[in-house]
């Protein structure tokens, strides 16, 4: 890169606040954030960083701080990267047009640190000249009102969404270029060559233990003393990775028992359950939707994540109806459709 590169992290939860940090780090970037919920606390005094790969640091402060997406827009950046970490909730918020003001058309990277899988269509729908990056990122933290606290180290694999409108040279460029901002001699981030690939693999976890759990309102453990293991997460598992082979991807044979043994000795509660618990909406689209289209495109059979999906679909109703994102009349309302 020829130039110091403008860089906006948007999300500054847990895993966002420490990925800036890195980024900060490193001092090869100019770093601004977009700070909404704690703005008014962050912008006088900072963050307290209690890390376990930096350190403890009281009233860190990027030099530029925002109070949104909009007010970081009005600056006069073109930012080279925009970094999203915020949850990825497609069916409340679309990320795509959260950063719609910020995101240069051919120019600007967009690097997505989100769970799920495929995140990059509607990106290349809206922007088809744009290299859209993929961060899975491995962390323990959490953002309290503006207290950082890292419990286990950043371990991140980057790569790209392949843009089917550019060259694969020019997007592995890309990667790389952000991986030489970010990576630093505490975090541990690596080039992962075949995205896609890496996401199937994360979703013979996602959508099947995850989503189990955040149904039946169990830890993993529980799942298995009750047998569910064999009458729902395996079918689930075998029915991802039947997609992934119609998609060209061949998990490896052992996927099934690496991905239930990864949880040995934990009475594990995946995200979705701790959302659910927590009465927050669950990344259902992104991690099973998402999937199910893939599914359908390559004419794929998946009763159980069907299944399993329009439960969730209705648990994911309520929990926006608790949330205030779904109001309902106090009358039902009555309608002359005819059931069959
Ligand atoms: C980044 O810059 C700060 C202030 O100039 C300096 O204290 C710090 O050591 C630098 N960090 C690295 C990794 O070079
Ligand atoms: C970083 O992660 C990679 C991939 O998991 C691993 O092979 C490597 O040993 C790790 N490096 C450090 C310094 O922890
Ligand atoms: C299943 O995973 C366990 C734990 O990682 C391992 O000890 C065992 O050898 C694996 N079995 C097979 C058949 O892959
Ligand atoms: C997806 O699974 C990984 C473990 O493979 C976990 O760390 C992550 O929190 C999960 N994400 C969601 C949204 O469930």
């Amino acid at each position: 890169m020829s130039h110091v590169p403008n860089v906006l992290i948007i999300g500054t939860g847990g895993v966002g606040s420490i990925v800036a940090y890195g980024i900060d780090y490193l001092n090869k970037s100019n770093l601004a954030i977009v700070v909404r919920r704690d703005y008014e606390k962050v912008k006088s005094q900072g963050y307290d960083v209690e890390s376990v790969d930096y350190g403890t640091v009281k009233g860190w402060k990027p030099s530029k701080i925002f109070p949104s997406v909009e007010a970081a827009s009005k600056g006069g950046v073109v930012f080279d990267f925009v970094v999203i970490a915020t949850k990825n909730l497609p069916d409340i918020v679309k990320v795509e047009e959260l950063a719609d003001s910020v995101i240069t058309p051919g120019k600007t990277v967009v690097v997505l640190v989100q769970n799920g899988f495929d995140l990059g269509r509607p990106f290349f729908a809206k922007y088809p000249e744009n290299v859209i990056l993929s961060s899975v990122t491995y962390i323990g933290s959490h953002n309290s009102q503006g207290a950082i606290h890292q419990t286990q180290s950043d371990k991140s694999f980057i790569g790209f969404f392949e843009n089917p409108h550019l060259p694969k040279r020019i997007q592995e460029k890309k990667a790389k270029d952000y991986i030489s901002i970010y990576k630093n001699d505490k975090n541990n981030c690596t080039y992962v060559p075949d995205t896609k690939t890496h996401r199937y693999r994360k979703l013979v976890y996602n959508a099947t233990m995850n989503t189990v759990c955040a149904i039946t309102g169990v830890d993993t453990g529980r799942v298995e003393f009750a047998g569910g293991l064999e009458t729902l997460c395996i079918p689930a598992m075998k029915e991802v990775i039947a997609v992934a082979k119609a998609d060209g991807v061949d998990l490896p044979a052992d996927v099934i028992n690496d991905t239930i043994h990864g949880d040995d000795g934990d009475w594990f509660e995946p995200s979705m359950l701790v959302d659910v618990k927590k009465g927050n909406p669950i990344e259902l689209e992104v991690i099973l939707g998402n999937l199910l289209l893939v599914a359908k495109e390559l004419h794929v059979e998946t009763p159980v994540l069907t299944m399993l999906y329009n439960l969730l679909k209705v648990i994911q109703f309520r929990l926006k109806e608790q949330q205030g994102t779904v109001v309902l009349p106090k009358d039902r309302p009555i309608y002359d459709k005819i059931y069959s």
